[in-house]
């Protein structure tokens, strides 16, 4: 899977351009490729999507199915306007907008429940890093994540590992740690659903781009990108897509 994070970048007309872009790439991989913009932009990209293999996701949901929650989106309208994909627990959520383990296993469940596929984001800091508690961290983010997901339900989530020190930095792990602590990540998986993890598809993210994909993509437990920056400029998304090893 390679997915593309837009953050809060394009606007609704700016949205329809880059998806006309992209939509003339020919995809020489296996890749289902997936846009995430804005909320605002997403009722014009599904529009723009109709006739495309381009699926679509958003960067955020709320775990209740309606009511007095000032700002927020639900499920059933993202599904409406043929959402399949929902980025959850970004780590500029939790950073910013008091995200949390708890309610990223909130998000989770209701996702699922309403049909959508979540992409569960997870990632330690620089100081996690230097102290070496990578795997500890990101273990216990994926399990509070999927507490409470079925057997049934997991072959539908996507993990994005995504080191906070790394996103929008330019740095990226290498490809040899990245694909280690993937593997942490599946292990900690198969630990709670056995090997069904092994069909959970795990995404690096953070500074992937046109250079470094190729090389991160073609680790053994590396199943594809979220790409934030690199996503934003056709040329690059698509050479991205169609990565060499
Ligand atoms: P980046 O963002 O590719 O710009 O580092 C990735 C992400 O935040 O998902």
């Amino acid at each position: 899977m390679i997915a593309g994070n837009w953050k809060m970048n394009k606007s609704p007309a700016e949205t329809v351009k880059l998806i006309a872009e992209l939509k003339k790439i020919q995809t020489k991989t296996n890749a289902e490729v997936v846009v995430c913009p804005m909320t605002v932009s997403l009722f014009a990209a599904s529009a723009q999507l109709k006739d495309s293999e381009i699926k679509l996701g958003a960067q955020n949901v709320h775990f209740e199915d309606k009511g007095a929650f000032t700002g927020e989106v639900n499920c059933a309208s993202l599904k409406e306007l043929g959402v399949e994909y929902v980025i959850l627990g970004h780590s500029e959520r939790r950073q910013y907008f008091g995200e949390t383990d708890e309610t990223v296993n909130k998000k989770t469940l209701k996702v699922l429940e309403q049909g959508l596929k979540p992409i569960v984001c997870v990632g330690e800091s620089l100081e996690q890093k230097q102290i070496g508690i990578t795997n500890e961290v990101v273990c216990l983010q994926t399990k509070a994540a999927l507490c409470g997901v079925t057997s049934a339900q997991i072959r539908d989530v996507v993990i994005a590992y995504e080191p906070v020190w790394a996103i929008g930095t330019g740095m990226t792990a290498t490809a040899s740690d990245a694909n280690q602590t993937i593997a942490a990540i599946r292990k900690a998986i198969r630990e709670v659903f056995g090997y069904a993890a092994d069909d959970v598809r795990i995404l690096y993210g953070g500074s992937m781009n046109d250079k470094n994909a190729g090389e991160l993509m073609s680790q053994p437990e590396i199943d594809g990108g979220l790409i934030g920056g690199a996503s934003l400029i056709a040329e690059k998304f698509e050479k991205v897509i169609n990565y060499n090893r």
